[in-house]
């Protein structure tokens, strides 16, 4: 079991929307240490000010899609001293549009945050931690990773791409007894902002706190995946069971997924914002 009290925490894109609130939950619950890397900097002001009543914070303004920035800052951490018990690969972006009015950035960009990077910094990481015997590596993936709906064919990839990475990772680490562990989250649309304008007919759309508390349960519990809704689980299930066919009538139809990107607006971008951002 992961204990969350005296670990030191490291969480990418941890100064906005589900990153800063487990961030926020972790020092509440003991965490000795977190560290909290973000790329836009207005966040990260904004995420100093409201995590400063909680415990001891460290910021660092990286882009995760840099590799090098990534190592050089891994490297100063393990200079300073610093440990890390648990990597929450949070950082991500969503361009919301037909794949037709993406760029080639757009593509590039979208795939190297939200999948290339993880795997860099994990890869990184991950040597201390087998070293030490110990640590937990939570990526955050999307229910995206399990049905493609219409305006979201990258963002999806890059979803379906980690949901594999991450799963292959945790087997070959218990495989080798390494003691570190893998979760992977899988949720459904959340109130962060990141997908504003999103519309959900059926299935309510989550609440942020909800969501941040239910993956920190899910690391001490050592859980392998984390599905929310838990109807987000059967949808494997009801893909093998039925064609292709009657699975869209099902999704779209009845559920709605093929529209709810229809009115996607996503942030504002604001001058500060990252590099081929969030629209
Ligand atoms: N919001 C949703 O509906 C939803 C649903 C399923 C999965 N997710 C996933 O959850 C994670 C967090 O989403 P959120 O809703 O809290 O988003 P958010 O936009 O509120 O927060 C994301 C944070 O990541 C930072 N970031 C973006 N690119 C970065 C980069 N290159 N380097 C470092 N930091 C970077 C942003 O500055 C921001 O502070 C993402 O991986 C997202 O794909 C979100």
């Amino acid at each position: 079991m992961t204990q969350i009290k005296d670990c030191t925490a490291l969480i990418t894109g941890g100064a906005s929307g589900i990153g800063l609130l487990m961030g926020q939950m972790l020092l509440e619950r003991g965490a000795k240490r977190l560290i909290v890397w973000d790329a836009n900097p207005e966040n990260i002001e904004t995420a100093r000010t409201s995590l400063a009543p909680f415990g001891r914070v460290d910021f660092d303004r990286i882009d995760v899609a840099d590799t090098e920035a990534v190592i050089s800052a891994l490297s100063r951490l393990k200079a300073d001293g610093v440990a890390i018990d648990l990597l929450i690969n949070n950082a991500g972006i969503v361009v919301g549009k037909p794949f037709l009015e993406h760029t080639h950035a757009d593509i590039d960009r979208t795939l190297t945050i939200n999948t290339g990077a993880l795997m860099h910094l994990t890869r990184a990481l991950l040597p201390e931690m087998t070293a030490r015997g110990r640590g937990h590596v939570v990526n955050i993936a999307s229910a995206a990773a399990l049905v493609s709906n219409p305006n979201m064919s990258v963002y999806a990839a890059s979803k379906w791409a980690v949901t594999g990475w991450s799963d292959s990772l945790r087997q070959e680490l218990e495989r080798t007894e390494t003691g570190v562990r893998v979760t992977t989250v899988l949720p459904y649309y959340i109130h962060t902002g990141m997908f504003d304008g999103v519309r959900s007919r059926i299935i309510p759309i989550l609440q942020p706190k909800n969501v941040a508390s239910r993956i920190l349960r899910a690391v001490e519990k050592d859980a392998v995946f984390l599905h929310m809704p838990t109807i987000v689980r059967f949808l494997p299930l009801l893909r093998g069971l039925l064609p292709t066919r009657a699975l869209d009538f099902v999704l779209n139809r009845i559920f709605g997924v093929a529209s709810s990107m229809d009115n996607f607006q996503g942030r504002i971008q604001t001058s500060q914002d990252t590099k081929g951002s969030h629209r």
